[in-house]
């Protein structure tokens, strides 16, 4: 991958009005539902970001004619829960995660075999917290021995069981990729979390016809439903549009306005956060896309101060960790989050990556196992290190709108994983960056 480098001149402010890129979840879901239905299904506001990229390949490469018939506008043409046909070769899953957990469930429920690969990030994460339930569910699927991808997953003899499952983590992708085997498994499958996940899968598999008995905690499904195609608008994405919440947050006087973000309520840790540190966010218009709430949020700068973050926010709040460190770090006082080990294990781990970054530029940011304790102060410049993390790279380059010298971010390649044209709408909005490479 080439080298791309973010150079963020300190100054400036967000004003105005901006549409960030359609949700990722929501984008890759789309894409898998509606090649499982029955008929064609348009989704418009699609993200093109890399990883519904790879979604959208590894379903080609499995025989679903997809028709991209303007940039984010793509027309699917259903194979049916029985439809999918035997990839030629492993499907490559780059850096996402979402894609390779969600299909894993899908994949193990399919009567021919399969391989999922990914970048080094996603080789590194942990597989075992969907590959095991899975397993109980009768699927034969080998990993590393570090449980790490390559996934060889082969057609389970007699087909998969319906279990009843406590997950050990809050992880919407665990329980989404046992959902989706669900829908294949003999009977009822049923799926319990610590925390209430993101519930998207439930929302958009209602809305393509099928029964899902699910409330905060839990989901489940009963298998022989077929789905029926379904139009789907994708709102743009909370976890984007958050970088840009951040940024007029921290500077006062800032203002500006955010259209079409999805406001599912497994998603607004991050409103709830920043208005707990002080930052003045007002959720206009409410509506919805489907079965998705949608808003235009009006975030207006303010002094920010120090919290406790409330261990209750964190599933709800999870990609948006990096970008909540760095409103800690414009805040006065500290700034403490606990109940966050998951923040470890994601595209890098952002605990170690944000304070590194953070002490670079001069904050006090202590790492701990599940978090972090972070006191507001003044940012100097300096080069950090994203990591490879598209969210990481994002955070420190809206960090510049307060730092005193231009801040250096190396290895933003990724930021088109997530965030196509960030650059260039940051710099609409009012930020002075320059991408390298
Ligand atoms: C996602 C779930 C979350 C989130 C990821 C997207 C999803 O991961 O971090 O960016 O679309 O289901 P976990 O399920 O591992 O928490």
């Amino acid at each position: 991958m080439s080298e791309v480098t973010f150079i963020v001149h300190p100054g400036g402010s967000f004003s105005g009005t901006v549409r960030v890129p359609g949700d990722k979840s929501i984008s890759h879901r789309a894409v898998m539902l509606a090649s499982l239905a029955e008929g064609q299904s348009e989704v418009r506001g699609f993200l093109t970001g890399e990883d519904c990229l790879s979604t959208m390949k590894a379903f080609r490469a499995m025989g679903v004619r997809i028709d991209q018939l303007a940039e984010t506008h793509l027309r699917v043409h259903g194979v049916g829960l029985h439809g999918l046909r035997e990839p030629a070769q492993a499907l490559d899953l780059g850096n996402s995660g979402t894609s390779m957990r969600l299909m894993t469930g899908l994949l193990a429920a399919q009567n021919f075999p399969s391989t999922l690969i990914g970048d080094e990030s996603l080789s590194r994460r942990p597989m075992r917290r969907i590959v095991d339930p899975l397993r109980q569910m009768g699927a034969q699927i080998e990993t590393t021995a570090r449980n790490t991808a390559p996934l060889r997953i082969q057609a389970a003899a007699g087909g998969l069981g319906g279990i009843s499952y406590k997950s050990p983590v809050a992880s919407a992708q665990v329980k989404s990729g046992i959902l989706l085997a669900g829908l294949y498994a003999k009977g009822r499958t049923e799926v319990f979390e610590p925390e209430p996940s993101r519930d998207h899968t439930e929302r958009m598999l209602r809305a393509f016809g099928v029964q899902v008995d699910a409330a905060p905690g839990r989901a489940a499904v009963v298998s022989g439903q077929a789905l029926r195609a379904s139009d789907v608008e994708v709102p743009a994405d909370i976890s984007s549009a958050t970088f840009f919440m951040l940024g007029a947050a921290i500077v006062p006087g800032s203002e500006l306005l955010l259209s079409d973000v999805g406001i599912n309520p497994t998603r607004t840790g991050v409103i709830e956060i920043l208005r707990r540190m002080g930052a003045d966010i007002d959720l206009l218009n409410q509506r919805h896309f489907g079965g998705e709430p949608v808003a235009d949020l009006r975030v207006r700068g303010r002094r920010l101060h120090g919290i406790d973050v409330d261990h209750v926010l964190v599933a709800n709040a999870i990609d948006e960790f990096p970008a909540i460190f760095v409103a800690a770090a414009c805040a006065r006082g500290e700034t403490v989050v606990t109940g966050a080990a998951e923040l470890r294990v994601k595209e890098s781990d952002r605990i170690q990556a944000m304070c590194d970054g953070l002490q670079a530029l001069g904050i006090s940011a202590l790492a701990q196992p599940d978090g972090a304790r972070i006191t507001g102060g003044r940012m100097q410049g300096a080069t950090v290190d994203s990591k490879g993390d598209h969210r990481i790279a994002m955070s420190f380059a809206v960090a510049a709108l307060r730092a005193e010298q231009p801040i250096r971010i190396l290895d933003c390649a990724n930021v088109n994983t997530s965030f196509p044209g960030f650059a260039d709408l940051a710099a609409s909005a009012g930020l002075n960056i320059v991408v390298q490479g």
